[in-house]
């Protein structure tokens, strides 16, 4: 917390903004690999969602593999597996070709896919709550034995309600899926009462801590900044827990982006930022709206 000398502005920087722990030990491996010399390295998709980071690893010689079309080109290296982990059948093509594998799966979600592996194989229906399209949720259905239900919306939940299905249910979420509306879907769907079914919240402990602080810190800031990459799942759920509590929330990917006419010269100035935002980024916004308040209150 940064408060001007009359007290009258104040810069609010959220502790728990920047890297998580699983994106500090995915991005962590990769420069291991690179210091080790291991050559050629490739990533599975991108290791995180920050087009710097990826920027800089591609500057360092690091491929990027986007799909198993991609991956069936690769004779030889490294191929090192992203925190959002990849479905089960990427580990055997990966092996199959004789590459070397380095799984940096964060462990959050590591844990999910051993939950949907043994639930759906004693006859659990899975139950995603998540975006169908996010890379997390696409590797989560591929260690399930058969199809899961992914669901994101209250409409999404009613319809599985409707649907009359049969089987136990094993619900669990999408790693940075948003606390609140996990609590709301559940609800819809508990109106299946089978009693065997399983809930299982696997929001992590750092989103959770994450979207909590920021939406704290909204409810009292005059503008929210929230920084991080335009594909980050987890920022864009940050993005919009803050709209909720301020109006004058603003999502920038680095500091180029942010219209300093904006910051207020009185009142907080909220900063929160994603899980796979650098932490100089996350300075020079943080730094840059300090010089801002200053120089608007010459
Ligand atoms: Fe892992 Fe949670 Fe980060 S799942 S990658 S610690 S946001």
């Amino acid at each position: 917390l940064w408060v001007s000398d009359d007290g009258k502005a104040a810069v609010y920087l959220a502790a728990s903004a920047g890297f998580c722990f699983g994106v500090h030990r995915a991005v962590d491996t990769v420069y291991d690999q690179i210091k080790e010399g291991q050559t050629p390295i490739c990533t599975y998709g991108p290791i995180i969602h920050n087009e710097m980071v990826v920027a800089d690893l591609k500057q360092h010689g690091v491929m990027e593999i986007d799909d198993e079309v991609q991956l069936s080109g690769i004779t030889e290296g490294t191929v090192v597996i992203r925190s959002h982990g990849v479905p089960q059948r990427v580990y055997e093509q990966i092996k199959g070709q004789g590459l070397k594998l380095i799984d940096a799966t964060c462990p959050y979600v590591k844990k999910i896919h051993q939950i949907v592996k043994e639930k759906s194989a004693e006859g659990f229906q899975i139950v995603i709550i998540g975006n169908a399209h996010h890379p997390e949720v696409e590797g989560i259905m591929g260690w399930c034995s058969s199809p899961a239900i992914v669901i994101g919306t209250e409409e999404e939940a009613q319809k599985l309600v409707e649907s009359g299905i049969q089987k136990p249910l094993c619900v669990v979420s999408q790693t940075t899926f948003n606390l609140k509306k996990f609590h709301k879907l559940v609800e819809i769907i508990t109106q299946l009462r089978y009693h065997e079914s399983a809930i299982l919240n696997t929001i992590c402990n750092a989103t959770e801590e994450r979207q909590t602080e920021a939406d704290a810190i909204a409810h009292i800031a005059d503008a929210m900044i929230v920084i991080g990459g335009r594909n980050s799942s987890n920022t864009q759920k940050l993005v919009d827990i803050c709209r909720k509590e301020c109006e004058s929330t603003f999502f920038v990917q680095t500091f180029d982006d942010l219209n300093l006419r904006l910051v207020p010269s009185r009142g907080i100035v909220g900063i929160s930022a994603g899980a796979s935002t650098p932490n100089n980024i996350i300075e020079e916004v943080s730094k840059q709206c300090r010089k801002t308040i200053l120089l608007n209150r010459c």
